[in-house]
């Protein structure tokens, strides 16, 4: 009986096609090619959920907005304040089971700025998620997902910029609520010594405390709410730590997987290598379903760190010798860099020069100091007025804590639109002020801020051999990893008109002046946007095809998507959101 009405609809839709008649049925093979979305006769029914619901101990939740509060019918005063307050930072959204923070991807479908009658919409938002608990939690996930044909997601916190932990009409796998993290003695064929198992919704606010109770420190982002054993370690992962110990992708030992046909697995570089070496780097979300993680932690100890600032007036006079020192910042990395550990985030705008957070593991504040001395004679030469402080903590832990104000979830901005690049070493080397150029066009209006993040993560530091892992080759070579970004305040009245054009002018004007001065370069997938029309060479270079190979191995049905994933192009997404096989 189903299939014989399947068949019809499958008529139907060609002939659809061929004479262009309005019907309400869709123009393409819905019963084979397409996802179901909930308006559909063939989404799960009510007690299908149900069933569902039941083989997970009832841990399925359905997805809201959570702007829902904000609208009349569903209006709660203070928990809208709150939102309100909040929306544009990183705490509500990592603790909800659905939402994210890609504000593309939102598609303020229900915001909480808008009208108290206006939509509320579930738009790009997983319509079920599952709060998982257990392996057998996520093999029900999987199982549903492919027996019902509809999308599936799999999301920790929510931070990725690409959208990809978002999915119209998904049943989302929330990673979030396991959190465990426990310190061992490792042994095995290639590391003996202190390592951490932690659980897939481990963030790095918890991780870095929990390390430092220990004596020990890892490698981490700087953001306190990023995740890190989901997107972050399995696009690559840097942090304030990776100059020393390499990047988190280089230092992990193991990941406990659930694969796509939901087996439970531990996977290693002896078991499993492939899907072990396509997990460090190879893009998140993409070849298995992690639930927890080993990695290699190190010996705590002192940790240099310094700011420095300095400003430009709109005085012609100043213009030259600020970006003239901005030149030979860029030029000083080319020796700070090839120190072990030496780490600087720092901030261009059309206004100033900020050394944000500079990390230096094993250093003094004198030394710290000395280092910096040939940079601040470049600036004194100009009659540059800067301020500098330097500083020195027992441990990791204390050093993040004064450069990461606002703990345990800080206070960073997440609704942005960020382009990136990685720049090489040799363009520090051969062309320095060609990027100080590209900088200051990109930033001359006011409206790009510029971000560096220089590290040297080269294989000597991380301790390993090209093509050991998926990590983007070009990383290896990279001196600053550069993001530009616009924040997006929606609050202040920002439009998703402005939010679109941004988007349009980062990739098509902006980005472009850094590649110009990094050919042959790439860019890290978790600092970009999912739309890069050079998304294959860019975030995955040499490694694309091995890859795919591993990807079509391990999902051939290719259940786990996202954009910019490996294997993405087998997915095309329809005009309303559908997500149909290419
Ligand atoms: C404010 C901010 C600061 C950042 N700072 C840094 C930084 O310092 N260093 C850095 O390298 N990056 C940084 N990032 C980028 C960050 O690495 C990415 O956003 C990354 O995708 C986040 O991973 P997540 O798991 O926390 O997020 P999510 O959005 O939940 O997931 C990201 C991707 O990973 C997949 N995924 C999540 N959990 C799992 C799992 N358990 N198993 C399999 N797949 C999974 C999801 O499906 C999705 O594809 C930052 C991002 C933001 C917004
Ligand atoms: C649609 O699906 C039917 C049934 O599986 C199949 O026979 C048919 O070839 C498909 N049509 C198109 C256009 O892909
Ligand atoms: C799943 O079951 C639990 C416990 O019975 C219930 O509280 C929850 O609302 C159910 N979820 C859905 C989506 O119905
Ligand atoms: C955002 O919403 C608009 C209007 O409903 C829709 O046309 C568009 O496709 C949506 N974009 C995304 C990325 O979901
Ligand atoms: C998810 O599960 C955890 C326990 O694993 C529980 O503490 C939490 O309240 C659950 N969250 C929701 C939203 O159901
Ligand atoms: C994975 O390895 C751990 C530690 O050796 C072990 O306790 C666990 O049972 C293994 N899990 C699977 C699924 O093999
Ligand atoms: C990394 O540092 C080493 C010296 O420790 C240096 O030879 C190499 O050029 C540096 N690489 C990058 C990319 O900075
Ligand atoms: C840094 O070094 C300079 C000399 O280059 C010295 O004058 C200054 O006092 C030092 N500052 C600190 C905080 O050590
Ligand atoms: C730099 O500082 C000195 C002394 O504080 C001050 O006189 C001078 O105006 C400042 N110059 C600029 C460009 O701000
Ligand atoms: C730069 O400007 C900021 C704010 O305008 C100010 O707080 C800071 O003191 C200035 N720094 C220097 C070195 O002049
Ligand atoms: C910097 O940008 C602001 C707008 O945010 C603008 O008013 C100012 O003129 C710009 N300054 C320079 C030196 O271009």
């Amino acid at each position: 009986m189903i299939v014989s009405h399947r068949a019809i609809l499958a008529v139907w839709g060609l002939f659809w096609v061929s004479v262009g008649h309005s019907a309400v049925l869709k123009p393409y093979n819905v019963t084979k090619d397409c996802y179901y979305l909930p308006q559909d006769q063939e989404w799960p029914s009510v007690s299908e959920w149900a069933q569902l619901n039941k083989s997970v101990d009832g841990r399925l939740i359905a997805g809201r907005p959570m702007a829902e509060v904000c609208r009349r019918s569903t209006f709660q005063s203070e928990s809208c304040a709150d939102l309100k307050k909040e929306w544009i930072l990183a705490n509500p959204h990592f603790q909800d089971p659905v939402s994210f923070y890609s504000p593309y991807w939102l598609n303020n479908t229900c915001s909480p700025f808008a009208d108290a009658d206006a939509p509320c919409d579930m738009g790009n938002l997983p319509s079920y998620a599952i709060n998982v608990s257990s392996a057998a939690d996520v093999a029900a996930g999987l199982r549903f997902a492919r027996t019902k044909n509809i999308r599936l997601t799999i999301k920790n916190t929510g931070h990725d910029f690409n959208g990809r932990s978002s999915g119209q009409g998904a049943l989302s796998l929330w990673m979030h609520n396991l959190n465990d993290i426990s310190f061992f003695d490792y042994i095995g064929p290639t590391y003996l010594g202190r390592a951490v198992r932690m659980h897939s919704g481990v963030q790095a606010w918890d991780a870095y405390a929990a390390a430092g109770r220990e004596g020990v420190r890892m490698v981490g982002g700087f953001c306190p709410t990023v995740g890190l054993v989901g997107g972050y370690v399995q696009g690559g992962g840097h942090g304030p730590l990776a100059p020393m110990y390499g990047m988190a992708a280089d230092n992990t030992l193991e990941f406990e997987v659930v694969t796509a046909d939901g087996r439970h697995l531990n996977v290693s570089a002896t078991q499993h290598p492939d899907l072990f070496w396509a997990l460090n780097g190879g893009g998140g979300g993409n070849y298995a379903v992690v639930l927890s993680q080993v990695t290699k932690v190190f010996p705590d100890g002192i940790v240099g760190g310094a700011t420095l600032t300095f400003n430009k007036s709109d005085t012609p006079a100043e213009q030259e010798p600020f970006w003239d020192s901005v030149t030979a910042w860029q030029k000083h990395l080319l020796t700070l860099n090839s120190e072990p550990g030496f780490q600087a985030v720092y901030t261009v705008t059309n206004f100033s020069f900020q050394i944000n957070f500079l990390t230096w593991p094993g250093k003094t504040k004198e030394q710290v100091n000395s280092s910096l001395a040939p940079f601040r004679a470049e600036l004194d030469r100009r009659n540059i007025n800067f301020t500098q402080v330097v500083s020195d903590d027992s441990g990791y832990h204390k050093h993040f804590a004064r450069y990461t104000p606002g703990l345990p979830f800080g206070k960073y901005v997440v609704f942005m639109i960020l382009g990136g690049r990685l720049i090489p070493r040799r363009t520090l080397e051969n062309d320095a002020e060609g990027l100080t150029t590209a900088i200051r066009s990109i930033t001359e209006d006011g409206r790009y801020t510029y971000n560096g993040i220089s590290m040297n993560v080269s294989h000597a530091r991380a301790g390993n051999e090209p093509g050991a892992n998926a990590v983007l080759p070009a990383w290896r070579d990279a001196a600053i990893s550069s993001n530009i970004v616009v924040e997006w305040h929606p609050e202040k009245g920002d439009t998703l008109d402005m939010l679109l054009a941004t988007q349009k002018e980062m990739n098509d004007v902006m980005v472009p002046q850094l590649e110009m001065v990094s050919p042959n370069s790439g860019t890290y997938m978790n600092e970009g946007t999912f739309d890069l029309a050079t998304w294959k060479d860019d975030y995955y270079g040499t490694n694309y095809d091995k890859l795919l190979e591993i990807k079509k191995k391990w999902d051939p049905d290719m259940i786990f998507y996202g954009k910019p994933n490996v294997g993405n192009e087998y997915w095309k997404r329809m005009a309303d959101g559908r997500l149909c096989r290419a």
